[in-house]
């Protein structure tokens, strides 16, 4: 968690304190029966019990005391967190479409116009528009596939790029990072992006804002504290660089569009085609479409790289699964010097490896907030409407109850297992479940499976010389999402049969 709260928070205090004291009646009609949860202080509620430390492990711990549903104050913020399968079966299947919106955040405000776009965008008729377009028109598997071509240049150039530093210690985040944004920027827009670099750079800010756990964010009221804190100014200059960079691509598209009347085959074209057709209950404007746009490469970009980290991590980690898995596609593509996509579902071994790195490093831990919308009960306690529940998906994927020897990266945990990651197992559902599930999966996945498949093919690999696999630091940075806090260095050396 962010430690500017500290600071401000010691600020803000007195003034808070006069805004509760004066305005607040602390005696309702109703007594609720909410879930345990440790005790608060005044004003500031848990936030000290989560203060400086990462919000999934510390939900964790304070679960193993309080309880698999506990009641917290974050600042103003009345929050639900729940630590269970159990219990996570009923958010995301009992009380799905009464816990389908979004809590109000300042960076959906800000950076997603108006909070237009469908991952923060509060549950409502237009809502479903934009969700149900997102799914079957730009993320489907059938317009996935349709993307391979941009997939195999890019995972072509990055393994050209390891070739060229065989011998030589590298770090493998920043240009698989640059090849997976290649992957959403050519889908999107048929190209690479002239200003990449500051694309990728927003981006990455953009994931660590976008936490929920900013002083501005625990305390909305008090709108003063978004602009003294600098959020405010922060997401007003990443929306701008953002705005920038779409206007002057859409403007491109637009003059093609009318001079050639040609339709391309990316995301752009198919979503100006349906704001052209008019054929929508609620029209779309270009800042709609934007918003989508910044959902696609804040939802693609770094989820789909951090896993390729976190995997190759555990592989260098665990020397045994390497060597079964280069095993297994050495033998699966023996004689060729290329690996195409379709070849790929028979990697049943490299498979099992993605779904244990998502389930011991969920790219988002506690997914996204969800807000009720209505009156519920969970587990015989009160839910009362507007109250935020966040559901803490790492907690679930290392429950003891559900998992042998849960903490141990072992993939062959899912041989024979049908544990999948589709959002029906409570225990494992990375990538969210129900109604705001992620739409991304094919996407995701695709990228992840050939990149990590190029790279045991092409490439054997071996750690700096003053590493072992025993020291590899595992400690996770801050923010929303959960990535690696020293970036993995690794040696290449070329593989030949
Ligand atoms: C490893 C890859 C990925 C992971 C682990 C992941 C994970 C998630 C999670 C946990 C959520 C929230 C689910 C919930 O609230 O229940 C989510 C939502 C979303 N993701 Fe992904 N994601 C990945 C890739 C992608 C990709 C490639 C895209 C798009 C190109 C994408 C677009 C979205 C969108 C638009 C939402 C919002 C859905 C909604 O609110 O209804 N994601 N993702």
């Amino acid at each position: 968690m962010d430690l500017d709260i500290t600071f401000f928070l010691l600020i803000s205090s007195l003034i808070l304190s006069f805004y509760f004291i004066f305005t607040r009646n602390s005696n309702p009609s109703k007594p609720l029966k909410l879930p345990p949860g440790p005790p608060k202080l005044p004003i500031i509620g848990n936030v000290h019990q989560i203060a400086g430390a990462l919000p999934h492990h510390a939900f964790r711990n304070l679960s193993q005391k309080y309880g698999p549903i506990m009641h917290m104050q974050l600042g103003q913020i009345s929050a639900i967190i729940v630590s269970s399968p159990r219990l996570a079966k009923e958010v995301f299947k009992t009380n799905d479409l009464a816990l389908a919106s979004r809590p109000y955040s300042l960076v959906a405000d800000i950076v997603l116009y108006g909070s237009s776009d469908v991952a923060l965008g509060a549950y409502g008729d237009y809502w479903r528009q934009m969700k149900k377009m997102i799914t079957v028109e730009l993320l489907s598997a059938k317009k996935v596939r349709s993307f391979a071509g941009f997939r195999e240049q890019e995972t072509d150039q990055f393994v050209d790029y390891i070739r060229s530093s065989c011998g030589k210690p590298v770090i493998l985040r920043d240009k698989v990072t640059e090849m997976i944004n290649n992957i959403v920027c050519k889908s999107s827009f048929g190209g690479n992006c002239k200003q990449q670099d500051v694309l990728i750079e927003v981006v990455d800010e953009l994931g660590k804002l976008v936490s929920g756990f900013y002083v501005a964010d625990l305390f909305p009221e008090f709108g003063f504290l978004s602009v003294i804190s600098g959020m405010r100014s922060k997401l007003m200059k990443i929306h701008k660089s953002l705005d920038k960079i779409f206007e002057e691509i859409f403007e491109e598209r637009k003059i093609r569009r009318q001079r050639n009347g040609e339709s391309e085959d990316d995301l752009l074209d198919v979503l100006f085609t349906i704001k052209e057709s008019g054929g929508l209950q609620f029209p779309i404007t270009d800042d709609n479409i934007k918003a989508v746009f910044v959902n696609m490469f804040t939802g693609g970009t770094d989820t789909s790289a951090m896993t390729i980290e976190w995997a190759m991590t555990e592989m260098m980690r665990n020397p045994n699964v390497m060597e079964k898995a280069q095993k297994e596609v050495r033998e699966a593509f023996k004689g060729k010097n290329k690996i195409t996509e379709s070849d790929l579902h028979d990697l049943v071994y490299l498979k099992y490896i993605i779904k244990e790195t998502l389930r011991l490093h969920p790219p988002l831990p506690l997914l996204l907030p969800r807000e009720c919308r209505e009156d519920i009960q969970i587990d015989g306690y009160d839910i009362p409407a507007k109250t935020k529940v966040i559901v803490n998906a790492f907690a679930c994927a290392v429950d003891p109850e559900y998992w042998d020897d849960a903490e141990s990266f072992k993939p062959e945990r899912f041989d024979k297992s049908s544990v999948d990651f589709m959002g029906t197992n409570f225990e494992f559902v990375p990538f969210g479940s129900g109604r705001r599930m992620c739409p991304g999966i094919n996407f995701g996945l695709i990228s992840i499976e050939s990149a990590l498949a190029q790279m045991l093919f092409h490439f054997n690999w071996q750690l700096p010389s003053k590493s072992s696999p025993t020291n590899i630091d595992m400690t996770e940075n801050d923010g929303a999402t959960a990535v690696k806090k020293v970036p993995l260095v690794v040696t290449p050396t070329l593989y030949s049969s």
